[in-house]
């Protein structure tokens, strides 16, 4: 546990963002998921793309407050990935596009890479947010994309209560399984989906791909 956690178990309520939570989200994304492809976004790509969590049919985010709504934690998650990764294209493509340009100024590259967006916008490949998804997402799993906890509220039991909570929405939509893709160094998260009874279905040199059984695993 870090030296600055809380003193005491936080009260952990778990519910679905709402606008007032994107600024702390953002912030929370930025600073705990460092590594990740959505961090190489500017904030603005990554607000927008939380925000279509909330209104899209096909997937969600939610959140852990504690009794003063201060954000403890997160978890994205889809019920369809590749409706979801459709609806937050078209609800996003301008920021997407802004993000992109922002980054790269050389112009080559820039228009390879818009090249390369709108292919996969017309590409029957789009399947998952992350294209590892694709292959193993067929119908009735769902995926959990992104999720994380502040430095403060970790080893509460914060992360488990929102994997549980993602569990309630991905039955409710009739799914059997839900998978998702941890960076191979994030070992403590991987120590935790162990020790849930996740299983390890895929691992390259970067990331490990985990499988939940939503039919036959007991939750611990
Ligand atoms: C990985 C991460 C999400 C875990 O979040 P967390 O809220 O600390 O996880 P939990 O508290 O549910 O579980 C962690 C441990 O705390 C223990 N714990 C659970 N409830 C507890 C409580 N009330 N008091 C003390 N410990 C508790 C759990 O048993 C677990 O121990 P274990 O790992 O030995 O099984 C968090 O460390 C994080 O945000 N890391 C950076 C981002 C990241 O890696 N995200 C995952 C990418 S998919």
């Amino acid at each position: 546990m870090q030296t600055n956690a809380l003193s005491t178990s936080p009260v952990v309520n778990i519910r679905r963002l709402k606008k007032e939570d994107l600024a702390a989200l953002v912030n929370l994304h930025h600073s705990r998921l460092s590594g990740n492809n959505l961090s190489t976004l500017i904030p603005m790509a990554t607000y927008g793309f939380y925000k279509t969590t909330i209104v899209s049919p096909f997937g969600f985010t939610l959140v852990a407050v504690d009794e003063k709504e201060k954000l403890l934690g997160f978890l994205m998650g889809a019920t369809d990935p590749s409706r979801h990764s459709r609806f937050v294209l078209i609800h996003n493509w301008c920021r997407i596009l802004f993000a992109v340009s922002t980054r790269i100024f050389d112009r080559q590259l820039r228009i390879k890479v818009a090249n390369k967006i709108v292919k996969k916008i017309n590409s029957k490949h789009l399947i998952g947010i992350h294209e590892g998804h694709a292959k193993i997402t067929p119908t009735r799993k769902g995926v959990l994309t992104y999720g994380a906890v502040t430095n403060e509220a970790e080893g509460y039991g914060v992360f488990t209560k929102l994997l549980t909570s993602s569990f309630e929405i991905m039955r409710m939509h009739n799914l059997n399984s839900v998978v998702l893709y941890v960076y191979s160094d994030k070992y403590r998260a991987r120590k935790l989906y162990d020790h849930l009874g996740w299983i390890k279905i895929s691992e390259s040199l970067s990331k490990c791909a985990y499988m939940f059984d939503l039919e036959g695993t007991k939750e611990k």
